[in-house]
């Protein structure tokens, strides 16, 4: 079996192992820097492997030598947002986790394609690019399918349909000003322009922006898992198994949609070896606009980043 590292043993990661896990899709290597946090977690996913039928083992280490060999590491470790705020108040604390993940990485999984879901985890992928110093196809954000999963959901509750059959596009940073697509969002192949009015598009596409935030305000301590571990086991599967999936993802443009130098979610041909393809797909003169509103939020936290933080220095 291929190798899986999580990094990061909290919600999010220990979500993303469980579906990683329920599908058989590789071993899982879990490492936190808390004590016992990963070994207890993946102690007690193997107890469940002969009711659940898992072929893999899942360890978990506080050492970052555990992830020796990985064919995928997903960075998943840093603080969370609580009710109020926005993701690019995360930037500070979660830089240091990610830069000390991602060296980690380049020194013992440097084959490894590197799923990046610490937020604002746009901004958080060019820590990791810089610090792996990886090729740029191995470095993906997880935002586009939790955001599309989100608006794909919204969409079959409104129609009541079933939630499987809606494929939606959601393109830009994982922050409040995403770009949910609805010429590109589909139930069965139907676009959704034939099925609902623009008002009612535009009020799910307003949920879907604000979708992860409206977790937080019920949790109060934390943000969403569910949905975000199971977005990143898609995205695993993917390159595991070369699947070569269309999905939204945050992966480094140069020069496509007229972007260059940063990351930002578009829709992006997944498998072996990471963002095999970035697909450029036509936009309309608004959604070009939206576009710009949302880039234009992850280039300040670009801006931010680069106020204290040098790649490869120690000051952050
Ligand atoms: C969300 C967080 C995890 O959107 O970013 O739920």
């Amino acid at each position: 079996m291929k190798k899986v590292a999580v990094i990061g043993s909290g919600n999010v990661g220990a979500t993303t192992v469980y579906y990683v896990a329920e599908k058989n899709i590789a071993d899982v290597v879990m490492v936190d820097v808390v004590e016992g946090l990963p070994q207890s977690k993946a102690a007690d996913f193997m107890h469940t492997a002969p009711l659940r039928g898992y072929h893999g083992s899942i360890v978990g280490a506080t050492d970052y030598e555990a992830i020796e060999g990985a064919d995928v590491v997903v960075m998943t470790a840093g603080i969370a947002r609580k009710p109020g705020m926005d993701r690019m108040e995360l930037l500070k604390t979660n830089v240091n986790i990610a830069k000390n993940a991602s060296r980690a990485v380049a020194r013992h999984a440097p084959e490894a394609v590197v799923i990046v879901v610490t937020n604002p985890l746009d901004v958080i992928c060019m820590v990791a690019l810089r610090e792996t110093g990886f090729a740029l196809k191995k470095i993906i954000g997880q935002a586009g399918v939790l955001d599309s999963t989100r608006f794909c959901y919204f969409i079959a509750e409104a129609l009541d349909v079933w939630p499987g059959d809606v494929m939606a596009m959601v393109l830009g940073g994982h922050g409040d000003s995403m770009v949910p697509l609805a010429r590109y969002t589909s139930v069965g192949g139907v676009p959704i322009t034939e099925l609902l009015d623009d008002k009612t598009i535009e009020e799910l596409a307003a949920r879907t922006r604000t979708g992860g935030g409206e977790i937080v305000g019920y949790l109060k301590t934390g943000s969403a898992y569910y949905a975000p571990g199971a977005s990143v086991a898609k995205m695993v599967e993917a390159v595991i198994k070369d699947e070569k999936r269309l999905l939204a993802a945050s992966v480094y443009l140069r020069g496509q949609y007229g972007y260059r130098d940063i990351f930002l979610g578009v829709p992006t041909v997944i498998g072996g070896g990471g963002a095999q393809q970035i697909i450029e797909i036509e936009l309309t003169e608004e959604e070009r606009k939206a576009l710009e509103r949302s880039a234009a939020a992850v280039r300040e936290g670009v801006t931010l980043l680069e106020s204290f933080y040098s790649p490869g220095s120690d000051d952050a």
